[in-house]
């Protein structure tokens, strides 16, 4: 008997045009049925794209067809409508210049976004990228911080905002437009509205990947960056414990509520090594790769407890920068570069 999961697992072996990466683990595929042979499969596209509808709708057949017990297929590919994008949000426009949009995220705070934002992002620029980073904590940014970067954004003529550069990278945040410790006491609009400026009136220029750094939780900021940009895919943080993952599954279900393709997890604070080299897992092990498994996402890879790389946020040199070719430098340039190939 042909079942669904038959089915899911032959679409595996059909990628997204332009991707490493499966259908299935996209998430594309929204319905499956099975009577008498006949297979009918619906799927839905986060970006209105007719060339990777053929393609999809073409490879899915075929290797659907090619299954025993399987007399007829229907595959059908939805698109959003024509300056729609999925879950009927509207004025979603790409950002001219920037290729791919990574947002960083998280259901918890304190986990490590931001030093994976700015890790990773550092980690792209020396594999070759052209990156910027983006800043999407109102309430509390730590990038300027993390990244070093101090000085104010310049205004050009045409009146866009101009990012400062450090360690190869494009930098913007709140952070670099307030006074020091001015709190930001903002609603929900007005962080829309910035955070669709930093989009939109900052010059990014030619960028490979724009990294968002997100603030924990799930709320006005996840929220506008969802619905002004498409984005390419969201990076889970988790730490390995289990009050962590919880929350990291309500990260996950709002990424794919929007059709915010998963790129992967990283599991942050994996272990410590005590000076005479005995690992200490703190928190546990294991549990960002187990949650992967379960979801069926990849993982991206895992990041232990480091005083460097504490050290290096706090200095403005992230350890990527400082020591590329120590431990802590190796676990974030070793998930860059799974990233760039999930994105090639
Ligand atoms: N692997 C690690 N080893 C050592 N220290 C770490 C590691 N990851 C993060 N830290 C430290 O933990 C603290 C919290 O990290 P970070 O600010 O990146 O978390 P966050 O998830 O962005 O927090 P928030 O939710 O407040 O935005 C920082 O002081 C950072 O330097
Ligand atoms: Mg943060």
């Amino acid at each position: 008997m042909l079942t669904q999961d038959d089915i899911k697992n032959a679409l595996k072996a059909v990628k997204y045009p332009g991707y490493s990466r499966d259908i299935i683990s996209f998430g594309l595929v929204k319905e499956i049925s099975i009577t008498n042979g006949t297979v009918s499969v619906t799927m839905q596209l986060t970006a209105s794209n007719s060339d990777a509808a053929r393609q999809i709708q073409e490879d899915s057949e075929r290797v659907l067809k090619a299954l025993p017990e399987v007399k007829q297929v229907r595959v059908e590919v939805r698109q959003p409508a024509a300056g729609q994008a999925p879950g009927g949000m509207p004025n979603q426009n790409r950002i001219p210049g920037v290729k791919r949009i990574i947002a960083v995220a998280s259901g918890k705070g304190g986990v490590g976004k931001s030093t994976c934002s700015v890790n990773l992002a550092c980690a792209l620029a020396q594999l070759g990228a052209r990156v910027g980073l983006l800043d999407c904590d109102i309430y509390g940014p730590s990038i300027p911080l993390m990244m070093g970067v101090h000085e104010r954004p310049t205004v050009s003529e045409s009146e866009r905002l101009v990012p400062p550069i450090n360690h190869g990278v494009k930098v913007m945040s709140i952070g670099l437009l307030l006074d020091n410790d001015q709190p930001v006491i903002w609603r929900g609009p007005m962080i829309a509205k910035t955070i669709q400026q930093f989009l939109f009136s900052v010059e990014w220029g030619e960028t490979d990947f724009l990294l968002v750094d997100l603030p924990p939780g799930t709320g006005d900021a996840q929220l506008s960056l969802c619905q002004t940009v498409p984005l390419d895919g969201g990076v889970i943080v988790t730490t390995p414990q289990e009050a962590s993952l919880g929350v990291v599954r309500k990260g996950i279900g709002m990424f794919q509520k929007v059709n915010v393709p998963i790129l992967g997890i990283v599991e942050n604070m994996s272990y410590f090594t005590t000076p005479n080299g005995e690992r200490v897992e703190i928190f546990g092990h294991g549990g960002g790769q187990a949650e992967a498994a379960r979801q069926d996402i990849p993982f991206l890879g895992e990041v232990p407890i480091f005083t460097e790389i504490r050290e290096g946020g706090d200095r403005g040199v992230p350890v990527v920068v400082s020591a590329p070719d120590k431990p802590p430098g190796r676990a974030f340039i070793q998930i860059a570069e799974a990233l760039r190939k999930l994105l090639a």
